[in-house]
């Protein structure tokens, strides 16, 4: 086994960790959103590919671009949330692979003959490395929102109108302040795992 982390680590990234429904005033500085991509580009992707692309809409003004977009019921965790990022994928990120997988210079070839399978690859993947995200700002002592609750569509218009990148969600970042709702509850392992 290799070392691990601790109790009071894993309780931190999993067990006490929640998604926030409010914001305290808490500032997120730039310096941890650079700290928070140098954990996520550690996180595995199929060959490397590395299709997450974000925008971190921080000032208030580049918060106010996201509102008409963005669900009722998420309008205030958005708005309001010290930092918003918007996490997309690139569909097209089989065009860095000679770079990003340097051991097999034909790499490009295993995605790009087909639209669907460059595009479940780049969403498979890109969904992870929002996983990774998550899991990264949380150790970082930051608390996380995700949000799927908006107009793709219309983001992908506004943000990215050459069509080579895909909104999947958003995820505000900053201190959470309560109230958060009582946790709901999760499955035990032999309601939902096996071991064949
Ligand atoms: C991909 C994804 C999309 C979500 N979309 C929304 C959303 O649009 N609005 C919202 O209020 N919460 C949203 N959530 C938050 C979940 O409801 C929340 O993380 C879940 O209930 C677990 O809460 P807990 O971390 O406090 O236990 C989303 C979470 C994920 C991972």
């Amino acid at each position: 086994m290799h070392a691990s982390l601790d109790d009071k680590a894993l309780d931190i990234i999993f067990r006490d960790a929640r998604t926030p429904m409010h914001w305290s005033d808490e500032p997120v500085g730039d310096d941890i959103l650079q700290k928070l991509w140098d954990l996520v580009k550690w996180g595995p992707t199929s060959a490397n590919c590395l299709p997450a692309r974000i925008k971190f809409f921080k000032s208030a003004a580049a918060k106010e671009k996201l509102r008409p977009f963005v669900a009722e019921s998420n309008i205030e965790k958005t708005i309001s949330a010290p930092v918003c990022a918007l996490l997309s994928y690139d569909i097209e990120f089989y065009e860095h692979l000679p770079r990003l997988f340097p051991d097999d210079q034909s790499a490009k070839t295993w995605f790009n003959w087909s639209v669907d399978h460059a595009t479940t690859t780049a969403f498979r993947n890109g969904t992870l490395q929002s996983g990774y995200f998550i899991i990264a700002a949380r150790a970082l002592g930051l608390d996380a929102a995700p949000m799927s609750g908006f107009d793709n569509a219309a983001v992908d218009a506004e943000f990215f109108p050459d069509g080579k990148v895909k909104s999947n969600m958003l995820c505000g970042l900053g201190i959470r302040a309560e109230p958060t709702p009582a946790r709901a509850p999760r499955f035990d392992f032999n309601e939902v795992c096996e071991i064949l």
